[in-house]
């Protein structure tokens, strides 16, 4: 696992090749596996994750969650991702980005659209992280020290 941590990166050149289905289906099982905000299970994937804000309010971690799981599965299968954000964000029309994708997806009112994580065969190999690039002034013991 840690492994997985140090060598995934953010892919955001790919190569045009389809990934299998029986590697989509592994996708889909592992965000289906997703832990949820007290088990409600907020979250359905159209390909892209959307989260319905009736189901839960803590929608955003739910999809977080969902979609962090994605990104480790996609690199267990050696395919490459990147979290492209959509909430707080416009198109460069100026239209809201969640407004632009529920149209063009049809997505219901009542979801709302945290993320999109692209996914496909990596057309780029940036560095993997090393121990040394770690920022350990992060992290406190027991308390927050200065
Ligand atoms: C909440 C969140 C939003 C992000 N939004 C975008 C985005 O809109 N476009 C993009 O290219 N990358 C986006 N990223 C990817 C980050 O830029 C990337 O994870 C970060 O620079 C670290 O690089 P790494 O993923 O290669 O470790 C986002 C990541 C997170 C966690």
């Amino acid at each position: 696992m840690l492994d997985l941590l140090y060598n995934r990166r953010s892919i955001r050149k790919y190569k045009s090749a389809e990934i299998e289905q029986d590697k989509i289906e592994k996708l889909i099982q592992s965000a289906l596996l997703a832990p949820s905000s007290r088990n409600r299970k907020p979250v359905e994937i159209i390909v892209v994750v959307m989260a319905d804000s009736a189901v839960s309010d803590m929608c955003t971690q739910d999809s977080s969650i969902v979609a962090t799981i994605l990104q480790l599965t996609a690199e267990s299968l050696g395919l490459g991702s990147c979290w492209v954000q959509l909430r707080g964000r416009k198109t460069s029309a100026g239209v809201p980005s969640e407004e632009y994708l529920a149209d063009l997806l049809n997505i219901p009112s009542n979801f709302s659209v945290e993320a999109i994580i692209a996914i496909g065969y990596k057309d780029e190999t940036p560095t993997s992280y090393t121990k040394d690039s770690l920022d350990y002034k992060k992290v406190h013991f027991n308390k927050y020290s200065v």
